[in-house]
C-alpha cells in the first residue's frame, strides 16, 4: 500500500499544495521531517489531480480503510488559512519508459496480430488489405492512440473518471464507460480464443496435432463443440490473467510484459524463417506483399478499419487506462508510433509465417477464423513432412507464440475493468479484479457453447463469439475512437492538450499541428464516412 501525503489548503484565498512524499503506511506526522526533501516535487499537475479526490471529515479516517480514499487526517485553523493533511492513493507508476513502451505493446500485439490478421487479409485478398490498414493505423490510430494518453494521463485514473475529469460535462464520462464495456465484451470472447490456444500449445506438446486435413478438421470441430473443454480452458486463461493483474503495475503487468514480448519476437522470427525456406514460399510473400487492387471493396475498408483499431486496443480505453499509469517524462506522441509500428511489424511478421507456408503446400488462407487452428497444423504437418521433429518444434513454438501474445492482451483488457471497479466502487484491488474475472468467465462460457454445444444460442444468425467480435471490432471500437477524438479536439481546453502533448512545454511538440488537424478533423470524417457506407447510405 504506497500512500502520498500532502498539505492541502488556502492561505488569504491563495490555494497551497505540497506533495511531501511517499510512504508505505501513514504513521502520524512524525515522519514529517523525512518529506521535506521531496517538497521540488510541488507541481501545478499535482494541484489539478486534487480536486479528484472527495474530502472526508476527520471521523471518516477510521473508517477509511484502503487507499482508493482520501482520508482527511487533520484540519485545523491557521490564522486565516485551513490545513488540510491528507492521505493521496497512489495508484502505482510503469517503473522504465521500455517498460511502458512493452506494456502498452502488449496490450496491442495479440490474436489481434497473430489470429485475425491473417484471416482477414487472406479473405480481404491480401496486400490491397494491407494497404489500407496500413493507412488506417497510421492516419486514424496513431492520433488515436495519442488522444487516448493525453486523456489517461491527464486524468490519471480510471478510464471514466478520466473523461469526467477533463471537462464540465460529465456526459463524456459515457464515453469511458463505453470503453469499458467495450474490453469486457472483448476479453469475453478473446479468452476462448486464447483458451483454445492453450489446449492447442498442450495437444502440440502431446503430439496430438500430427496428422492429414481431414484428421485436424475433425479436432477441432471435436474440441470446439465439446460442452465443457472450451469452456473450462477459458476460465483457466481468465485465471491466468486474474493473477497476473492483483499483482499491480509494476510487479504483475510490467514485469509480464517485459518477460513475454522478448520472447514472442524471438519465437515468430524463427517461425518466419522456418516458413520462408521453404520451397514455393514466395508466392505467399507476393499474397501478402503485391497488391491488387481490384481486390478493394467498401467492406475492405471497414474491417481494414476495425481491424486496425482493434490491433491497436483503439476506442477500449485500454490506452487510457494504461496511460494513467504512464510517468510525466513520458513521450506520448513518440510512445504512440512506437506501439503502432511494433504492432504492424509483427503483424506483417505473423503475415510472412502463416502465407508462405500455406502456399508452399497449396493451401489458400482464407479460411476465416479457424485458419490457425484447422489450416496451420495441417500446413505446419505437411511443409515440415521432411523433418518431423521440425514440425513439432513449429508447432508447439507457434502455440506458445499465441498464448503469450494472447496474455499480454488480456492482461490489458482486466485492467481496464479492474481499474474501474477498485476505484469507483472502492473496493480492495483483488476484489475489483475478481468482479471482472467473474463477469468475463459467464460471457466466455456463454461464447464457448454457442460454438458448438448450445448451436440455438446464437444473435443475428452469428454465433455469440462471432457476434461479439462483429458487434466490438466493427461498431464499438470506431464509436469509442470517434467519440475520443471529438472530445479531445473539441472538448477539452486546448491548453491542456497542449501541455500534454509537449509534456508541459518541455518537448517542442513537432506535428503537433498535425495531430490536431488529425484528431479535429480527418479521424472524426474518415470514421463516420465508414460509419455511413456501413448502414447503406454512401
Ligand atoms: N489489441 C489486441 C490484439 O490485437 C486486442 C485488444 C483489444 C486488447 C482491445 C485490448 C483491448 O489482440
Amino acid at each position: 500500500m504506497r500512500e502520498k501525503l500532502g498539505v492541502f489548503g488556502g492561505i488569504r484565498g491563495i490555494r497551497i499544495f505540497r506533495l511531501f512524499g511517499i510512504f508505505r503506511k501513514f504513521r502520524g506526522f512524525g515522519k514529517f521531517r523525512k518529506f521535506r526533501k521531496l517538497r521540488k516535487l510541488r507541481k501545478l499537475r499535482k494541484l489539478r489531480k486534487l480536486r479528484k479526490f472527495r474530502l472526508f471529515r476527520v471521523w471518516t479516517i477510521a473508517k477509511a480503510n484502503h487507499t482508493s480514499q482520501l482520508s482527511v487526517l487533520n484540519s485545523q485553523f491557521v490564522k486565516s488559512s485551513i490545513i488540510i493533511i491528507f492521505i493521496m492513493s497512489d495508484r502505482g507508476h510503469f517503473g522504465s519508459k521500455l517498460g511502458i513502451v512493452l506494456a502498452t505493446a502488449g496490450s496491442a500485439v495479440g490474436l489481434g496480430n497473430i489470429w485475425r490478421f491473417p484471416y482477414m487479409t487472406g479473405h480481404n485478398g491480401g496486400a490491397a488489405f494491407l494497404m489500407v490498414y496500413l493507412v488506417c493505423i497510421f492516419l486514424l490510430g496513431v492520433p488515436g492512440i495519442i488522444s487516448e494518453f493525453i486523456v489517461g494521463r491527464h486524468g490519471a485514473a480510471n478510464a471514466a473518471r478520466s473523461y469526467g475529469s477533463l471537462t464540465k460535462h460529465k456526459s463524456w464520462r459515457l464515453v469511458g464507460y463505453l470503453g469499458i464495456l467495450t474490453s469486457t465484451i472483448i476479453l469475453g470472447f478473446y479468452a476462448v480464443v486464447a483458451g483454445w490456444c492453450l489446449q492447442y500449445l498442450f495437444a502440440s506438446l502431446m503430439g496430438q496435432l500430427q496428422g492429414d486435413a481431414a484428421y485436424v478438421q475433425q479436432y477441432f470441430s471435436e474440441f470446439s463443440s465439446h460442452p465443457l473443454k472450451p469452456c473450462l480452458w477459458a476460465v483457466a486463461f481468465i485465471l491466468l490473467t486474474h493473477f497476473v493483474v492483483v499483482r499491480g503495475i509494476r510487479n504483475g503487468i510490467e514485469r509480464a510484459s517485459k518477460l513475454l514480448m522478448p520472447i514472442l519476437l524471438i519465437l515468430l522470427v524463427i517461425i518466419v524463417i522456418a516458413s520462408c525456406l521453404l520451397p514455393g514460399a514466395v508466392k505467399g510473400v507476393e499474397f501478402l506483399l503485391m497488391p491488387d487492387f481490384s481486390k478493394l471493396s467498401g467492406s475492405v475498408f471497414l474491417e481494414a478499419l476495425g481491424q486496425a483499431f482493434f490491433s491497436l486496443s483503439l476506442g477500449t480505453a485500454c490506452l487510457c487506462t494504461y496511460a494513467s499509469y504512464f510517468n510525466p517524462q513520458t513521450h506520448l506522441a513518440r510512445s504512440a508510433v512506437e506501439i503502432a509500428l511494433l504492432d504492424t511489424f509483427i503483424a506483417v511478421l505473423a503475415g510472412l509465417m502463416i502465407f508462405p507456408a500455406a502456399f508452399s503446400v497449396g493451401v489458400t488462407p482464407d479460411a476465416g477464423p479457424s485458419l490457425i487452428f484447422i489450416t496451420l497444423p495441417n500446413v505446419f504437418h505437411q511443409a515440415f513432412s521432411a523433418v518431423p521433429v521440425v514440425g513439432y518444434v513449429i508447432s508447439v513454438m507457434f502455440y506458445a507464440l499465441l498464448v503469450f501474445a494472447a496474455l499480454t492482451s488480456t492482461i490489458s483488457m482486466h485492467e481496464i475493468g479492474t481499474a474501474f471497479f477498485h476505484e469507483e466502487l472502492h473496493a480492495p484491488r483483488k476484489r475489483a479484479a475478481w468482479v471482472l474475472t467473474v463477469v468475463c468467465s459467464v460471457i466466455a462460457v456463454i461464447c464457448s457453447l454457442s460454438m458448438g454445444a448450445c448451436p440455438s444460442l446464437r444473435l443475428l444468425g452469428l454465433d455469440i463469439l462471432d457476434f461479439c467480435d462483429k458487434l466490438t471490432a466493427q461498431y464499438m471500437l470506431p464509436t469509442g475512437a470517434f467519440l475520443t477524438c471529438l472530445f479531445v479536439g473539441w472538448v477539452v481546453p486546448r491548453h491542456i492538450v497542449r501541455q500534454e502533448y509537449t509534456n508541459g512545454g518541455t518537448l517542442s511538440g513537432t506535428f503537433y499541428r498535425a495531430y490536431l488537424l488529425a484528431v479535429r478533423y480527418v479521424c472524426p470524417f474518415a470514421i463516420f464516412m465508414v460509419f455511413l457506407h456501413q448502414l447503406g447510405i454512401l
